[in-house]
């Protein structure tokens, strides 16, 4: 994933979710207007198996409906309001709004199989990025779609991080800030052959911070602001 910009590439966190609903078609057009590199959105299954675009296990928060996503249907689901009238996506509309430079982030296992399965018909565009909190996901993503680059999200920053990423042979890590996110781990990161992406970028301390320590890249709600920074530098 190497890019033109000197600077980090800016990840727009469920779009541009300080302004818009989050994980909704108008996010992610908002994110890239504001001058976002790439998004970063979240998949899960719906209860017919259709890969669909939400942070949480139930859709309570962010819609007007309730109960887990995994036991609705794809039509339950386009019932349900996502904010200002937007529909939570299906993986598919997403893809076709945010362009190439997408990281996608597993939240269920079963994701896994069914991103293999459209894979199947429609590749992903070569910039994308597989990620999870779960290694087990990363694993599943290693031997179902082992082209396909992976990257291991953290809580905690450390020597622990980067082993388990390059064990999972995963070419990112997507580290919380943390006081152990230091230039140091990054530079180790970079020596082993991994790239890191920092989250959350949100104000102009942790965005220098993050652009100083060396970081490919960074996760924000805030694209506009934060790519305008790193711009300024
Ligand atoms: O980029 C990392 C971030 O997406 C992980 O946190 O909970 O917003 O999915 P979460
Ligand atoms: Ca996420």
């Amino acid at each position: 994933m190497n890019h033109p910009v000197t600077r980090p590439l800016v990840y727009a966190h469920r779009g541009a979710r300080a302004e818009e609903p989050e994980n909704t078609l108008r996010s992610y057009r908002r994110a890239l207007a504001l001058g976002a590199d790439g998004i970063e959105l979240d998949v899960r299954v719906s209860a017919d198996g259709h890969l669909v675009v939400i942070h949480d296990k139930n859709v309570d928060r962010t819609t007007d409906g309730s109960g887990p996503i995994a036991e609705l249907t794809l039509a339950e689901i386009k019932e349900l309001d996502a904010g200002q009238g937007e529909r939570i996506p299906t993986f598919d509309e997403a893809m076709e709004v945010c362009g190439d430079l997408v990281q996608v982030e597993i939240k269920a296992l079963e994701a896994v199989q069914a991103l293999a399965e459209r894979e199947r018909r429609t590749p992903l565009p070569g910039q994308v990025v597989l990620t999870s909190f779960s290694r087990t996901a990363v694993e599943e993503a290693a031997r179902l779609l082992p082209h396909v680059p992976r990257g291991l999200i953290s809580h905690h920053p450390g020597a622990e991080m980067l082993q388990s990423a390059l064990d999972l042979k995963a070419t990112w890590v997507c580290p919380e800030l943390k006081p152990e996110l230091t230039r140091e781990l990054v530079d180790r990161c970079h020596a082993a052959g991994v790239q890191v992406d920092a989250w959350p970028a949100a104000d102009r301390g942790n965005t220098r911070l993050f652009a100083d320590i060396g970081a490919d890249a960074v996760t924000t709600d805030h694209p506009g602001r934060i790519a305008e920074w790193l711009t300024e530098g």
